[in-house]
C-alpha cells in the first residue's frame, strides 16, 4: 500500500462529495500538490475534477483504497454512511467533514471503529470559496494522535486548524453552538436593510456601521463568557433590565419604519420572563440560565 506519492511526501488523498464544499476541498488538495482522487455519486463532477487533476474513481471501493487518508463531504452521517457502505476501511483513516449533530458523530465513529478505521469528525466554519485560505477555520475532534498524523495535510483546507479535543463530537457540538448567531445576526442586518431601504438609502451605506457594530460585540464576549463561567451576574456592564425597556422601542420602530418586527417576538418573551424571576438588575448574559432551562412546549388545544 502506498501511503506517499511517489514524486513528493504528501499523502495521498481520497476525497469523497464532490458537491459546493467538497470540490473546493478536492481543489485544494490538486493545488498543494498530494495526489487526489475523488469519487461522487453524480459521475461527472468526478470528471470535472479529473480535468484539474484528480484522478476519478467511478467505485466508492476503489477510491477509498487508493489513499490512507479518506475525507468525506456529503450532506449528512447517514448520506456517509449509505455512500462508504460497501467500501473497506480497515487500516485507512476517516474524517468526515459535514454538518451534523453531536449523537450522528458518535455513531459515525462507532461504526469507522467498527470498520477497523481511524477516525475524526471535523467540520468547515466557512464558504467554499474560503478554503485553502490563512484564516479559514476548520474544527476536529477525536484522538488526537490521529489529528497530529494529519494535521500538516489539513491544514491545506484552512489555516485555522483546531483540534478541540479527544471527545469525537465536539466539532459538531461546536459547530452548532457557535453558527447559533448566524441568523439572529443576518436577520438583524436584514432588518436594518429593511428600514434603511424604506427611507431611499442603500443597504450598502450600513455595511462599514454595522461591520463595526459585529466588532463590537465580539469585543464584549470575553467578559460576558467570563459571568456565565462564573455564575456571577451581579455587576452587569449592560443589564437585563435596559434590553427589557428597549422592547417598546422595537415596536415603536416596526410601526414607524412599516417593517416586519414579528421575529423579535421569542427574544421579548425571553425577557419579560427574566424579568419576572427577579433579573432586571442582573447582567444580559443571565439570560444563559433561561436557556439551560429548556420550556416544555405548549400542549395541544383539545378537540370539540
Ligand atoms: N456550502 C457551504 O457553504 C458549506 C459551508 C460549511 C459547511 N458545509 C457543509 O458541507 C457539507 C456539504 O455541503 P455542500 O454545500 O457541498 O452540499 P452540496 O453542494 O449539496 O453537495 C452535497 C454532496 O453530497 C452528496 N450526497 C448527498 N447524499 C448522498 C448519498 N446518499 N450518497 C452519496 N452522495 C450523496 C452529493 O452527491 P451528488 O452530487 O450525487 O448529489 C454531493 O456530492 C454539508 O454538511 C454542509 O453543511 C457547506
Amino acid at each position: 500500500m502506498s501511503h506517499m506519492s511517489d514524486n513528493n511526501n504528501r499523502t495521498d488523498v481520497t476525497l469523497v462529495g464532490l458537491g459546493s464544499m467538497g470540490a473546493e476541498l478536492a481543489r485544494a488538495f490538486i493545488r498543494a500538490g498530494h495526489h487526489t482522487t475523488v469519487w461522487n455519486r453524480t459521475k461527472e463532477k468526478g470528471a470535472a475534477l479529473a480535468v484539474e487533476g484528480a484522478v476519478h474513481e467511478l467505485s466508492i471501493e476503489d477510491a477509498v483504497a487508493a489513499s490512507p487518508l479518506v475525507i468525506t463531504c456529503l450532506t449528512t452521517y447517514e448520506a456517509t454512511l449509505e455512500a462508504l457502505e460497501p467500501a473497506v476501511l480497515e487500516g485507512r483513516t476517516l474524517i468526515t467533514l459535514n454538518s451534523g449533530t453531536p449523537s450522528g458523530a458518535r455513531t459515525m465513529a462507532a461504526w469507522a471503529a467498527s470498520r477497523g478505521a481511524d477516525y475524526l469528525d471535523g467540520a468547515v466554519k466557512n464558504v467554499p470559496d474560503a478554503v485553502g485560505k490563512p484564516d479559514t477555520l476548520l474544527y476536529y475532534s477525536g484522538d488526537k494522535a490521529v489529528f497530529d498524523r494529519y494535521a500538516e495535510t489539513l491544514r491545506v483546507l484552512g489555516g485555522q486548524t483546531v483540534h478541540l479535543g479527544e471527545e469525537v463530537d465536539l466539532a459538531a457540538l461546536y459547530e452548532y453552538a457557535v453558527g447559533g448567531t448566524l441568523l439572529p445576526a443576518l436577520l438583524g442586518f436584514f432588518q436594518a436593510a429593511a428600514l434603511v431601504t424604506g427611507r431611499g438609502l442603500p443597504a450598502s451605506s450600513l455595511v462599514p456601521y454595522t461591520v463595526s457594530w459585529l466588532e463590537m460585540i465580539g469585543s464584549v464576549l470575553p467578559s460576558l463568557a467570563r459571568e456565565i463561567d462564573a455564575g456571577d451576574y451581579g455587576r452587569p456592564a449592560s443589564s437585563l433590565g435596559l434590553f427589557h425597556e428597549g422592547i417598546v422601542y422595537d415596536e415603536e420602530m416596526g410601526r414607524e419604519g412599516g417593517i416586519d418586527v414579528s421575529w423579535h417576538a421569542p427574544m421579548h418573551d425571553l425577557l419579560r420572563r427574566a424579568v419576572a424571576e427577579g433579573h432586571a438588575g442582573d447582567s444580559i448574559s443571565v439570560l444563559t440560565e433561561l436557556l439551560r432551562k429548556p420550556v416544555a412546549p405548549p400542549s395541544p388545544a383539545p378537540l370539540g
